[in-house]
């Protein structure tokens, strides 16, 4: 085959992410469209990246007849452009979180049913997860019991932008971050979450939660505290995994991207990483199912697990 025609629908902060992604795989796939409805961020991308600006996804898709796209708009808009891509044939790869809610995931995954589809948890290729995930299959760390992770940061422009408009989001902090969450203690575990209850709080004077605890336990046992904010203002992207034989932690902001320690050690061994980031990877592995045919390492089950567990922390939430 040649190179593979790839389109990006939502220039926005993370389009551009999957545009310089599909740019350092420029051997095997070609930007040929980029669609936004705001014309100067498609018109200021295609001076950049290449291939032809619209303000009209599906008029783009008619137009250049991408043989993929990444879905890369508010969640609002997966659905729709979802729609639009499998009418046509068209391989997606859809931002996280899948959509507002499981139903409109369930459509997407309905509407895709055949064709490729890949939900962009991006954290699956962070390398030091992987390396993570590794150590545990080989048994170093014993049986892992406990994972903590938190994802948080002070979100400056929060109450100016769509991410606290629940109608275009589908709700706040919970489902913008804690859906990567989700996926990475399932991914980890290899097991689906049976229980999640969460505690949201909002601390800005926004409409949705800012921040959000939820402690889940899979279908192994395995317990989980899963935290986010976006009003505390030391950054931190941390996962702390704790096993019978052992512990290890993936800090995403500071170098080694991963460190662990086993029972007898008396000290942590440290990683560190000089693999593509996990943007770049998750462009490779997505081109490489379009490319073989094989299924995504993320796929539409994926999405709808992780949701299914969002509407449970959600529903959690409000009942206590
Ligand atoms: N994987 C990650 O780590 C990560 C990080 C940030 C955002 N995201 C997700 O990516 C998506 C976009 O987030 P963002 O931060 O890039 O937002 P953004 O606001 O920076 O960009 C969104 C872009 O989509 C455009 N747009 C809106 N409606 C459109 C439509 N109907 N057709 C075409 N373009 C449209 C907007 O004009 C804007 O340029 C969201 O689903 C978000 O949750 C993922």
């Amino acid at each position: 085959m040649g190179k593979i025609k790839v389109a990006l629908i939502g220039a926005g902060g993370i389009g551009r992410s999957h545009l310089r992604a599909y740019a350092a795989h420029s051997d095997r796939c070609q930007i040929v469209g980029i669609a936004d409805v705001v014309e100067s961020a498609a018109v200021a991308n295609v001076a950049e990246f290449g291939g032809r600006a619209f303000i009209n996804a599906e008029m783009m898709l008619d137009a250049v007849k991408p043989d993929a796209i990444s879905i890369c708009t508010p969640p609002k808009f997966h659905l729709p452009a979802a729609k639009a891509a499998a009418e046509r044939g068209i391989a997606v790869l859809c931002e996280k979180p899948p959509a507002r809610n499981l139903a409109e995931t369930e459509a997407i995954v309905a509407a895709m049913r055949g064709l490729l589809l890949q939900f962009a948890f991006c954290h699956r290729f962070h390398p030091p997860l992987r390396a993570a995930q590794a150590l545990i299959n080989s048994g170093r760390l014993g049986n892992v019991v406990q994972i903590e992770n938190r994802f948080g940061f002070r979100f400056a422009r929060a109450g100016a932008s769509w991410f606290t408009d629940a109608e275009t989001a589908g709700g706040g902090i919970l489902i913008d971050t804690l859906v990567h969450s989700i996926d990475i203690f399932r991914a980890l575990t290899g097991d689906e979450i049976e229980s999640a209850q969460a505690q949201v709080s909002s601390a800005l004077p926004i409409a949705v939660e800012d921040s959000a605890s939820l402690l889940v336990r899979s279908s192994g046992g395995v317990l989980g505290t899963l935290n986010c904010s976006w009003v505390t203002p030391i950054s931190e992207a941390i996962v702390r995994l704790y096993g019978t034989e052992g512990q290890a932690i993936i800090d995403y902001n500071a170098a080694p991207g991963l460190r662990y320690k086993l029972a007898d050690d008396a000290n942590w061994t440290e990683q560190n990483f000089d693999e593509p980031d996990r943007f770049v990877a998750q462009a490779h592995a997505f081109l490489r199912c379009v490319e073989t045919g094989e299924p995504p390492l993320v796929d539409g089950e994926d999405g709808l697990a992780v949701m299914r567990v969002i509407e449970a922390a959600y529903e959690s939430a409000r009942v206590t």
